[in-house]
């Protein structure tokens, strides 16, 4: 019996919803929101979250909690010639979590920052942001092909940044469930201030009308569409092996559909408060600096390391005091993502070697990621995350996502008796077994036009020998899908002989 199973209903949900709530909550939604149009990009992100996103997440909940088991194992209970793409999935989540990690660092840089200024300086980035973090945090080079050098410092909060997540995560669902309180809560509250108080600025009708037009033709393009549906899946850390290991955690006989609707609403409402936070910020920034809003807006990492630094230190009172409070929000909504993703990857090595202590297993999976974290630690840091998230998010978890639906659609009939048994959701007339076949459908036609899309992009753009440099998220991929294949082998080999 998994002796780590989640304390109470509610802190798993929590859990779960903070897994889901990132950093992609705070600075990809805003973003998207202000390119596409509020109005727009909620009605397709709402109909794309109801049709497919809420059934993938269901069933991945589903079979966790079906299995008992961990995503390779479960996959390995449907065909034994599968369990490579769930090994995959987890090593994608671990890619992924070597960076995130990374970016948490720069907040915690920011955080000493900004503490600092709390007693003696004003904030440093006062005077010219940008600078302040392209040159003073990140030591950035002009090119990709020059690394740089590695900062002490730097080296330094990367190594805090694996402590803190070493230290939140040793012992499994019993530490997280009570970091998770904290972490969780602390996120929310900011949030919801920000936001209230950004509705309540003067001027504050302005922005909620440009937030909330519908532009009608951006509604009909395949990039806002495409934009939501990335969103959603990303956000509710779908294709990691995070969710099935989280609900792996509960007892079999657990409601179902309740606390998954819940953890995508709640996901969502995450988003929507970021948005107003962010939006109602640069509306006084641009309204402060005297420019259009155009000007002040930027994409990733411009939005959060740039812009609503500065506008932190352009406010009129308070400023070190209110740059504390949102930087260790943004810590904490980074680092609940970060703790679900090491649990994925501790529990699969957990179920392999029973005997060895979780704060053991926690220990070297961290030691590893950590040492995967030095790639982006020198002056090219910053290219090269965003090479290897390209590589990651546009083909490995796309793949993956393509394959799990297809996978569910297979083994539907089960999994939807197994769901409807443990549906006591108030919404059941529409959470029917029609919603989940129509779901399941969709989500392999829609993955699977995704991937067709990418690769005609792909083809379409050739490949360029010189640009070597992409060949950093090719090694990453090549690796990833090669070790897990390599692993699913042994198994098969393995398993023979017992
Ligand atoms: N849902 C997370 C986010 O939106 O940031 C996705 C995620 C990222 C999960 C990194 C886990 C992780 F380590």
């Amino acid at each position: 019996m998994e002796k780590y199973f989640w304390q109470n209903k509610w802190v798993f949900i929590l859990a779960a919803v903070w897994s889901a709530a990132g950093l992609w909550n705070l600075w990809r939604f805003p973003y998207q929101v202000y390119k596409y149009g509020w109005g727009s990009f909620i009605v397709a992100y709402l109909i794309i979250l109801f049709l497919l996103g809420i059934g993938l997440l269901i069933w991945e909940i589903a079979f966790g909690q079906y299995t008992q088991k961990w995503a390779p194992e479960a996959f390995w209970q449907v065909s034994k010639y599968l369990k490579w793409v769930w090994w995959a999935a987890i090593f994608t989540g671990a890619v992924i979590l070597t960076y995130y990690a990374v970016v948490i660092w720069w907040w915690i840089d920011y955080l000493w920052y900004s503490i600092k200024a709390l007693f003696w300086w004003t904030l440093p980035w006062a005077d010219n942001a940008k600078d302040f973090f392209f040159n003073n945090v990140l030591h950035l080079t002009k090119w990709i092909s020059n690394s740089g050098s590695v900062s002490i410092p730097v080296l330094l909060w990367t190594f805090a940044a694996w402590i803190l997540i070493y230290l939140f995560t040793f012992k499994s669902t019993k530490s997280v469930g009570k970091v998770v309180l904290v972490t969780a809560t602390l996120p929310f509250i900011t949030l919801l201030v920000l936001a209230i108080r950004g509705i309540t600025l003067p001027g504050a009708m302005e922005w909620l009308k440009y937030l909330f037009s519908f532009n009608k033709d951006l509604f009909f393009s395949l990039e806002l569409w495409k934009a939501a549906a990335w969103q959603i899946f990303f956000t509710l850390s779908l294709a990691m092996g995070i969710m099935i290991a989280y609900w792996s955690l509960k007892k079999p006989d657990s409601e179902i559909v309740n606390s998954t609707v819940l953890v995508a609403i709640w996901n969502t409402l995450v988003s929507f408060l970021s948005a107003i936070a962010v939006f109602s910020t640069l509306w006084y920034l641009a309204v402060k600096s005297g420019v259009w809003v155009d000007k002040v807006v930027d994409a990733w990492p411009g939005l959060v390391f740039v812009v609503l630094p500065k506008t932190i230190a352009l406010l009129p009172a308070f400023q070190a005091l209110f740059a504390v409070i949102f930087f260790i929000t943004v810590f904490a909504l980074a680092i609940d993502s970060a703790m679900s993703s090491i649990e994925a990857v501790s529990r699969a090595i957990r179920d392999k070697f029973e005997n060895v202590p979780v704060e053991i297993i926690t220990l070297i999976v961290s030691v590893i990621l950590g040492l995967g974290s030095l790639l982006y630690v020198f002056g090219n840091g910053l290219y090269i995350l965003d090479i290897v998230d390209h590589f990651i998010t546009s083909w490995s978890m796309l793949f993956i996502w393509v394959i799990e639906a297809l996978v569910f659609l297979f083994i539907g009939k089960k999994l939807i008796s197994f769901i409807l048994e443990r549906n006591s959701c108030k919404l059941k007339f529409l959470f029917n077994k029609y919603y989940f076949w129509l779901s399941f459908a969709l989500n392999v036609v829609v993955l699977g036009y995704l991937l067709i899309l990418n690769l005609k992009k792909w083809i379409a753009y050739g490949w360029y020998p010189d640009e070597y440099l992409l060949m950093y998220g090719v090694y990453v991929i090549v690796g990833i899908y090669a070790l897990a294949i390599l692993i699913n082998i042994v198994d098969i080999l393995t398993s023979k002989k017992k």
